[in-house]
């Protein structure tokens, strides 16, 4: 039987989850050491915290979020699974925890962008009942728009 186990990252698991961002088949490619600086980027940050999981395939890690929290409100800012694992129900382990610790935080809403194009990743955020609160034009490497989405959480 498959074992599914979400573990506790940190900073040091960096390298970890770029590697399944880049085998995630994500929409916009990007060179590994160029998702590394940008994940650094959000460890480093002072204004937020910060929560980030890995997500275990028996004993293989296969997907991550970062999620972060400022103000009364989070945002997932990362969530990826290696693309041999879509598919199966995995994303939704994920996102059901990201927004489980938004609850115990007490945060008022969850947000996230995504790429107008990325319809996976936004039909599952349909399904949890995010909505589209902006669209920011042209706003991705490679022209497209990105969608503003939010969930409402209840308080
Ligand atoms: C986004 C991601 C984590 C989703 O994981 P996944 O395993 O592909 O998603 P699932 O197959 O479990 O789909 C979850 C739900 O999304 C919806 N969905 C899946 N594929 C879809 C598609 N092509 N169009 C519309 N909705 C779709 C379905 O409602 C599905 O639920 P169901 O299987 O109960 O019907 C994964 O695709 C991924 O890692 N993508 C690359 C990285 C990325 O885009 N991250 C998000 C950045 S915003």
């Amino acid at each position: 039987m498959t074992k599914i186990k979400l573990v506790k990252s940190d900073k040091k698991d960096l390298g970890q989850m770029a590697e399944i961002l880049a085998s995630s088949g994500y929409i916009i490619s990007k060179k590994k050491h160029k998702i590394l600086k940008n994940m650094e980027n959000l460890f480093s940050r002072k204004d937020v915290k910060l929560f980030s999981y890995l997500l275990k395939v028996d004993n293989n890690y296969r997907g991550y979020f970062i999620l972060a929290v400022k103000n009364k409100h989070s945002a997932l800012k990362d969530m990826a699974l290696d693309k041999r694992f879509h598919g199966k129900g995995l994303s939704k382990k994920l996102l059901e925890k990201a927004i489980a610790i938004s609850e115990k935080e007490k945060c008022e809403y969850i947000e996230l962008t995504a790429h107008r194009k990325n319809f996976r990743a936004i039909g599952l955020y349909n399904k949890y009942s995010f909505y589209v609160i902006d669209l920011l034009r042209n706003s991705q490497p490679d022209g497209e728009d990105t969608l503003r989405m939010r969930k409402d959480l209840s308080k």
